[in-house]
């Protein structure tokens, strides 16, 4: 149980206490990632499975308002530097989450137990996408080196505004989760505190747990699903549509997806050179990187992380 009021670390400042009594609506619908897990991905399904698959409908619309991150929004008045963010992920002054029609999508880093309580308590539908955490490692390194190079952040967080030298020097830290590599997640939760409780209630009725490994395999599959998840009937091609448009590569061609606004204001990087939101895409890629060492060594970190739990993931395809 934590019962802290606040966040704060390197990063932003967020509201836990507001977080927790948010007035959560009983067909709200909840993405919950890991940051770099795929987020951004689900970000384009869920509002195309909601609609049916009209990407006409949602072509303007920046994904951070069609699925807004549910901290970020409710932090933006505490935190001047939230405020920056969410103006460059293109969110319009005035936004608010009570105004949105239901059924609201909304997303979260948070862990379960900084959620609104009524999440936990099965009362509203949790889609939960999991990434192998070697890959993650991967695209974290990746991130956060755009994130510490940035002018933003030098501006803000001078002591953070320093790139790893490589892999092997943001390694140790994305395993413990401390020094810089607190940027990725707000609170320093760990890969396995977020995940495990979410595996548990795989089995909910309220929960679709969901890999992202099982996403690159077979996409087709995971919209049927997330469509029967929601009770959606999606129309005869919706299917096709959807998955086609939500391609990797049609996905890199995609202005929106990319939050190239972002990219270019925040991170300094062009999107459609190196947006962190749509990257590489591939499962595995940490076979390019990780060294014989750092394999074993994160094997064993990982055996100690799942310990008594029957979670399988899929580092490889
Ligand atoms: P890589 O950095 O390994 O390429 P998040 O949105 O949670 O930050 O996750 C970003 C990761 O999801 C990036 O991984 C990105 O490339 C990947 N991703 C985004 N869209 C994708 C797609 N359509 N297909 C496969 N992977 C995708």
């Amino acid at each position: 149980m934590v019962d802290a009021e606040t966040i704060a670390n390197a990063g932003f400042k967020l509201s836990i206490a507001k977080i927790k009594h948010f007035e959560v609506r009983p067909d709200d619908i909840f993405l919950l990632t890991f940051p770099k897990s795929g987020t951004t991905w689900m970000k384009e399904i869920l509002p195309l499975v909601m609609n049916g698959g009209d990407i006409d409908a949602i072509t303007g619309t920046p994904r951070d308002v069609l699925v807004p991150y549910l901290e970020l929004q409710l932090s933006v008045d505490d935190d001047p530097v939230i405020r920056v963010a969410q103006k460059q992920m293109l969110i319009p002054d005035g936004f608010a989450l009570d105004q949105l029609q239901s059924p609201r999508l909304l997303s979260s880093h948070l862990r379960s137990e900084f959620l609104p309580r009524v999440v936990e308590e099965k009362m509203v539908k949790v889609i939960y996408v999991v990434r192998n955490p070697k890959d993650v490692a991967i695209s974290s390194h990746y991130f956060l080196k755009a994130v510490h190079l940035s002018g933003f952040v030098a501006s803000k967080w001078p002591s953070q505004a320093k790139a790893y030298q490589d892999f092997s020097e943001f390694f140790p830290e994305f395993l413990e989760m401390k020094g810089r590599a607190q940027m990725l997640h707000y609170d320093g939760t760990k890969w396995h505190e977020h995940v495990l409780p979410w595996w548990e209630r795989r089995h909910h009725r309220n929960v679709l747990f969901l890999k992202y490994e099982d996403m690159i395999r077979d996409l087709k599959a995971c919209v049927r699903q997330i469509a029967k998840f929601l009770n959606v009937r999606l129309p005869d091609g919706a299917v096709d549509k959807i998955s086609d448009h939500c391609s990797f590569q049609s996905m890199k061609n995609n202005q929106m997806a990319l939050k190239s606004n972002y990219c270019t204001n925040i991170l300094g990087v062009k999107a459609e050179e190196g947006s962190p939101f749509v990257r590489v895409g591939v499962v595995g890629g940490w076979k390019n990187t990780f060294t014989v060492a750092q394999n074993e060594m994160f094997d064993e970190i990982y055996q100690e992380w799942i310990k008594g739990s029957d979670l399988e993931m899929t580092f490889e395809l």
